[in-house]
């Protein structure tokens, strides 16, 4: 715990009215001073074999945990991919942030420049925004960030009267789906992750734009499978499939491929928010000062990107989470989201489910959707972690891999233990600070006066409540992270 009261003073957020920086986590002076150990190997070379461990060897999670045990050191020097031999122009040198102390240095705005590192040094092509450079991909400083950063919230605060109702609704037909293929299955249950991005896919469909995918058949049928080959193509050089290799590293990790293969994807679903979401588009224009083509590629990478992707990275592993656990979580989920929160569910419901909401913050800590974030330094500082203090240059680029930073054993108990009260009471709320999923704490605001998840609390209460539905609707239910198995209906 005294660790944590010292991080506490250098997390908080700006009050979003005031200032364009965040506070610097202070170097308190009391650290040993360390050079950043680790070393980028030869030119070529050391990248590629940093990308072979990365993917293949190692896998990122032991990638990151070798090299922080080898280093003895929660912060260090390595190679990211993408790499040799056709990102020629990517540097995947970074600086590795590995405990919460470091990565908190991501989030000072005024120590950190965001701008064109969402995934690292490697940018997917502006094709696939449109030719431009969307609110994601800009800095703070960047005066466009500001108007893109409003407009979502903006669209965020007005989709909240409608997105309660929105949400029941689409899982209503989505376990009606379910029990229809659990009951033709005669084999290992229902599979659910298309089903599943099909009721996501329409659900922000309805709350971000206003639009109804059903009006056109076309889009309701495989809008979500378009979004899936429009983000596959982007990110492949940057993730991990589990292919066979080296099939995997010779095709998918080795160049970027190039938009032209889902421009009909992009277009189709760019003239399904064009004409169904005229009004939102609209008022991107006349309330936030876009242009037309700035406000149409910025929802599309919201709902397609941060909105759509994210969830479809987050819920199959809440329900993987809930659906296979036997330690008796179900019965206490089931009481709970059946003894409070009124009879209808609601925003408010979620407050009265303590919880639930805190399955979803473990969630969320042990299976952080987006597990990278990248930052570069503004200027020279000086940046503390757990146990050591650290020299970074300017323009060095800073990687925080949060599935170990969120498992930092300073801050965290039994930090690689599934827990699920481990939210709740005071202690709870005191780890929220710590809690990095959306880049910044859970206890922030996001703002335009930093760089943190739009969707924050829109994540969390919509996760809470898909979990309320499901136990107000079921007395149990089994499976893993593609398949229902079983469920009971609740009497
Ligand atoms: C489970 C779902 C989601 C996850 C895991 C998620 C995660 C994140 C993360 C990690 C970032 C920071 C990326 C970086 O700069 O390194 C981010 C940014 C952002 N997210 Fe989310 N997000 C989710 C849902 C949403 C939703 C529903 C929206 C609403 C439209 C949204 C809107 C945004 C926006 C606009 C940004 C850019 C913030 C900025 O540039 O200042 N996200 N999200």
């Amino acid at each position: 715990m005294p660790f944590l009261m010292s991080l506490r003073p250098t997390m908080q957020l700006p009050p979003s009215s005031q200032s364009l920086v965040t506070p610097s986590p202070s170097y308190s002076g009391d650290l040993p001073i360390r050079q950043i150990p680790g070393s980028y190997g030869l030119p070529m070379l050391g990248p590629l074999s940093d990308r072979l461990d990365y993917f293949w060897f190692q896998k990122p999670e032991s990638f990151f945990r070798k090299r922080m045990e080898k280093y003895k050191s929660s912060v260090f020097r390595t190679n990211v991919p993408p790499s040799f031999p056709f990102f020629m122009n990517v540097n995947p040198n970074v600086v590795a942030l590995l405990d919460c102390k470091s990565f908190s240095y991501l989030f000072d705005t005024e120590l950190v420049d965001k701008k064109n590192v969402l995934v690292g040094d490697f940018r997917p092509s502006v094709a696939y925004t449109g030719n431009i450079r969307v609110g994601v991909y800009q800095d703070i400083s960047e005066p466009q960030h500001s108007k893109v950063k409003k407009f979502s919230m903006d669209i965020l605060k007005r989709s909240s009267s409608i997105w309660v109702p929105e949400l029941v609704s689409n899982l209503d037909i989505f376990w009606d789906n379910i029990e229809e293929s659990l009951s033709k299955s005669t084999t290992d249950g229902a599979s659910y992750i298309f089903p599943l991005q099909r009721f996501i896919f329409a659900f922000l469909s309805k709350t971000l734009l206003g639009a109804d995918p059903s009006r056109r058949p076309k889009i309701a049928e495989s809008g979500y499978a378009m979004l899936n080959r429009w983000l596959a193509l982007q990110l492949l050089p940057t993730v991990p499939i589990g292919i066979f290799q080296p099939l995997e590293e010779i095709f998918l990790h080795s160049f970027a491929y190039p938009f032209f293969l889902v421009s009909g994807d992009y277009n189709n679903i760019y003239e399904f928010i064009k004409e169904e979401g005229k009004q939102v588009i609209t008022r991107g224009q006349t309330e936030f000062g876009l242009s037309q083509e700035e406000a149409m590629h910025n929802m599309f990478f919201m709902l397609g990107f941060n909105a759509f992707g994210g969830f479809s990275v987050f819920l199959p592993s809440l329900i993987e989470t809930i659906a296979s656990d036997e330690t008796g979580l179900q019965e206490k989920l089931r009481k709970e989201a059946r003894d409070n929160g009124g009879s209808q569910l609601s925003f408010e419901s979620v407050k009265e489910m303590e919880l639930i909401q805190s399955v979803v913050y473990e969630t969320l800590r042990l299976n952080p959707p987006v597990p990278l974030q990248y930052a570069r330094a503004r200027k020279d500082f000086r940046l503390s972690s757990c146990d050591s203090a650290f020299d970074i240059k300017k323009g060095e680029l800073l990687c925080g891999y949060q599935t170990l930073v969120m498992r930092d054993p300073n801050v965290f108990d039994d930090p690689e233990a599934f827990k699920p009260d481990r939210f709740t009471k005071e202690r709870g709320a005191e780890l929220l600070n710590y809690l990095y999923w959306s880049n910044g704490p859970q206890t922030g605001s996001p703002s335009e006066f930093n760089k943190q998840c739009a969707g924050k609390d829109h994540v969390t209460l919509t996760a809470s409540l898909f979990v309320a539905y499901l136990f107000r609707r079921y007395n149990s239910i089994k499976g893993n992270s593609s398949s229902i198995t079983a469920v009971e209906k609740a009497k």
